[in-house]
């Protein structure tokens, strides 16, 4: 298995040494890989793995956010629906291990030595979260039957959400300043991006499989929690039963992921999570976890930049935000 790492990360070396360079946020440089903009290339060696390997079973679950959409929340409440019959909210994994351990993300199994196909002992149906476009899903996974959730949010807040987040990020090594970086995101130039493709290439495909693609917007969650988590649920092919309503079990998955549940436990407060080659504060992916608190840091004419791009490149989908 080493042998074969090593030999697949020289492989993956050469690839990414011919790929196209930006200029970078927090690291010197983004690479494009399919036509998406990664931070690093270890996140780049990370995908052609996970497009080589990843095995999927017709029961998996597959959560995909561009960074900053609320990753956290939806990795928690997916697992909260999938796990409730084996554990009460006093017993429960949340209570006591990030989201991020319990949920993983399948880019980071080559960097974190975690074997395909079976990283999960708690599943089956198990479940995995990504960044990766839709385009560059491993073949695999377009070719199975497992479901995918997508969750996009608020651009305006996901650049804003993502510029405090890179503040406080250990792995950086320079920093853009806000307006700076504000021009590359308005520009595509952001890991993951360009965000309008992110978005519409999920789109697309749940146009074309509605039953295999759900989209759900950040917002949506915050609004009407209840609704949406049943739809969630159901899609996934566990619903609620009216048993399980009448007993509050919704209200009681809602209050445990909550912002105010998650981010006051212990284990999302203090200390640092290894995901795959990076070390992040566990606290980092707290921070207000509000709708619409990109209008205490854009000015209106970045609002309406944002939002002119948004127009334009998702125009005919029934995206707004
Ligand atoms: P803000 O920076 O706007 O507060 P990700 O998990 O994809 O990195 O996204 C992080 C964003 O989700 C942050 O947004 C964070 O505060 C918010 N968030 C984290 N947990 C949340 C929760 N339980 N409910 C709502 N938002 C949450």
């Amino acid at each position: 298995q080493n042998h074969e790492r090593e030999r697949s990360f020289e492989r993956y070396r050469e690839i990414i040494s011919t790929l196209p360079k930006e200029k970078g946020w927090v690291t010197e440089h983004l690479y494009q890989y399919q036509g998406c903009w990664y931070r690093t290339p270890s996140a780049i060696q990370g995908v052609i793995w996970m497009q080589e390997h990843f095995k999927p079973r017709p029961a998996d679950v597959l959560l995909v956010t561009p960074p900053k959409s609320g990753t956290t929340w939806f990795k928690s409440l997916l697992f909260a629906i999938m796990n409730r019959t084996q554990f009460d909210t006093s017993t429960h994994p949340l209570l006591t291990t990030s989201p991020h351990e319990l949920v993983p993300f399948m880019e980071m199994f080559l960097h974190m030595n975690i074997p395909f196909p079976d990283p999960d002992p708690l599943s089956p149906p198990r479940l995995f979260h990504t960044h990766t476009p839709f385009t560059s899903l491993p073949q695999s996974v377009i070719d199975s039957q497992c479901r995918i959730v997508y969750v996009s949010r608020n651009p305006k807040d996901v650049f804003v959400s993502f510029y405090c987040f890179l503040q406080g990020d250990n792995n950086s090594a320079i920093r853009l300043s806000f307006e700076e970086a504000f021009e590359q995101y308005c520009k595509g130039f952001s890991p993951y991006g360009p965000f309008w493709d992110h978005i519409l290439g999920y789109w697309k495909a749940s146009s074309k499989w509605p039953e295999r693609v759900l989209l759900l917007k950040y917002e949506d969650m915050k609004r009407d929690s209840s609704f949406h988590l049943k739809r969630t649920a159901e899609f996934i092919g566990q619903p609620f039963s009216s048993e399980e309503e009448k007993q509050g079990l919704v209200h009681e998955i809602i209050k445990l992921c909550s912002f105010e549940s998650l981010s006051n436990m212990k284990v999302n407060k203090t200390g640092t999570l290894r995901v795959g080659y990076l070390t992040v504060d566990k606290n980092s992916f707290f921070r207000k976890g509000e709708v619409g608190d990109w209008k205490n840091h854009l000015t209106a004419e970045m609002a309406e930049r944002l939002d002119r791009i948004v127009e334009r490149n998702l125009d005919g989908c029934d995206f707004s935000f």
